[in-house]
């Protein structure tokens, strides 16, 4: 079901060729996350002047916020190859301790989803990151012995939705971390802007305000968006994108005013009607709807905590007054707290 999200903020293949185009390439391309911006400003240009490798680097936040871009971004800047990878795809120590061993001077390693390597894996890791040496046990049993190689000077940025999941030990090797927000409208408003006008689209401002208010504070979400409007606009109209017809595009995809969809209102709706408003553990509410527990922690629950509709409690999640209000569904909570 996920898949046929439209504001699903996992990659999509379409959006593969796309994004190489569209992708900012250098720190000046990049609009909002102004803070992580200007840190990375000075960071890159210290390690320059030092002529050092930069430092490592973690990125962590909601998918579609940038952390990928922003990979490629420091290597450009830094003038430096970079190398992709992922937790997930590198499966034994030897997997890494391969791409280790084949990594030159300077380059940039980047590994997505870092939160998903295995133990055994991150334990090569240590070593590399701190001191740029590899271990290598030669030999098994009573024989066996270590032997340390050294490796080029290079940069590890790590990528990841949870930063909770990261080990301690592997969080203290980053010598800076940065937090992706959500973007604001205005940020959105210039991405979906840049994007038409690389794409050749007509996009009046009606129809760009309303691509980036229900954005989800997401540029991934955002320049999809585009694209279905865009469709919309070309077959339902003359193909510019105006305010009336973005509207059209984005209720015919049930996209309601805040950029919430099917997925958002089944979460809440289940928190509301099943719950009593909560608290509700998190694998309760994905059992009651039939998603699954990752799915609403990556890609639902942060937005809806952003705008406010939902709360963490150490009971459970909540639904608040205005998750309420923006339903259209009676609060009677209030009213019976002050029974008591
Ligand atoms: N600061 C930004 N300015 C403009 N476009 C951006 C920015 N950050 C991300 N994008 C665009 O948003 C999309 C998602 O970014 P990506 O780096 O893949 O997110 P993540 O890796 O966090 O899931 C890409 O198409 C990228 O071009
Ligand atoms: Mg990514």
């Amino acid at each position: 079901m996920n898949e046929q999200r439209t504001i699903s903020p996992q990659v999509e293949p379409e959006e593969v060729v796309l994004d190489r185009a569209l992708r900012p390439q250098r720190l000046d391309d990049l609009i909002g996350q102004d803070r992580v911006r200007e840190n990375l400003r000075i960071l890159i240009e210290a390690a320059k002047q030092r002529e050092e490798p930069l430092e490592h680097a973690l990125f962590y936040g909601p998918p579609g916020l940038g952390k990928t871009t922003l990979a490629h971004v420091i290597a450009n800047e830094m003038g430096a190859n970079i190398r992709v990878t992922s937790g997930p795809s590198i499966e034994r120590a030897g997997d890494l301790a391969a791409i280790l061993s084949n990594l030159r001077q300077h380059e940039v390693l980047f590994i997505d989803e870092i939160h998903r390597l295995g133990k055994a894996v991150e334990e090569i890791l240590y070593p590399a990151m701190e001191d740029f040496a590899l271990d290598l046990v030669i030999g098994q049993g009573p024989g066996a012995r270590t032997v340390r190689l050294s490796l080029p000077q290079f940069t590890v940025v790590g990528a990841t939705t949870r930063l909770a999941l990261l080990s301690a030990p592997l969080r203290t090797r980053f010598g800076a971390i940065y937090r992706l927000d959500f973007y604001d409208q205005e940020a959105l408003a210039k991405i979906v802007t840049r994007a038409a006008s690389a794409l050749h689209v007509p996009l009046e401002s009606d129809g760009r305000d309303e691509i980036a208010r229900r954005g989800r504070g997401t540029p991934r979400v955002a320049l999809r968006l585009l694209r279905r409007v865009r469709d919309y606009a070309q077959v339902r109209g003359d193909g510019v994108i105006t305010g009336k017809l973005a509207n059209e595009a984005l209720a015919l995809l049930e996209i309601d005013g805040r950029g919430l969809d099917d997925l958002d209102r089944r979460v809440l709706r289940s928190i509301i009607e099943k719950f009593d408003g909560g608290p509700v553990g998190l694998d309760t509410i994905a059992a009651s709807i039939g998603e699954a527990s990752d799915t609403i922690m990556d890609v639902v629950e942060p937005y809806l905590l952003q705008l406010g509709f939902l709360d963490r409690t150490p009971r459970g999640r909540m639904a608040t007054k205005l998750a309420y209000e923006h339903l259209n569904i009676a609060y009677e909570k209030l009213e019976q707290g002050t029974l008591f």
